[in-house]
């Protein structure tokens, strides 16, 4: 992972979960959650985060700064439930960088650069879909983020093209996603 190159995405593969990350995973997600803070290790004084979930974060959250924190520029850290749409439209982040880790449920869209038409972005719409479909070259080439893996996205501020993605729609299939989202800003 690297600033120094035209990436904008990286993939940071992981075996399967332990048994016990996977029960808290599950206890996590069926309440709201929404935690947002500049030191990781406050996740675990969170009683609606199970300990071995918020070690598993604080882990992913301390790797992505360790390799991309840039002097000057603030960071955080969000773990959320989310219940409902969100972010429908193909976009770039207008951040440095961001870790998205999806612990449950349907995972960020992303477009690999040759699926893309860059010229329509930010452009006037008339519906999510309609939008989306200009964006795109071929909607059967969403990808979809793997489960669990820390994904780092390179933004507006990056000086590499930004990353464009989606969140996945949920609203209306019972499913619940359960992200941790790191951001340097
Ligand atoms: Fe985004």
């Amino acid at each position: 992972m690297s600033v120094d190159d035209d990436c904008n995405l990286y993939s940071i593969k992981r075996d399967a979960l332990p048994e016990q990350v996977i029960s808290a995973i599950k206890e996590a997600a069926k309440k709201p959650l929404a935690i947002k803070t500049k030191d990781p290790s406050f996740l675990l004084s969170q009683q609606n985060l199970p300990p071995t979930l918020a070690a598993d974060i604080m882990h992913q959250f301390n790797y992505f700064l360790s390799v991309l924190e840039q002097e000057g520029l603030e960071f955080d850290l969000k773990v959320q439930t989310h219940f409902k749409d969100s972010c429908k439209l193909f976009h770039g982040d207008n951040v440095f960088a961001r870790m998205i880790v999806t612990y449950c449920g349907p995972t960020t869209e992303v477009v690999e650069e040759d699926n893309l038409n860059r010229d329509q972005l930010g452009t006037d719409w008339e519906s999510f879909e309609e939008y989306n479909c200009r964006v795109l070259k071929d909607r059967n080439k969403i990808i979809n983020l793997e489960l669990t893996w820390a994904h780092v996205l390179f933004g507006e501020k990056s000086g590499k093209l930004p990353q464009i993605h989606r969140a996945p729609d949920i609203e209306g299939t019972g499913q619940v996603r359960l992200t941790a989202i790191g951001t340097i800003y």
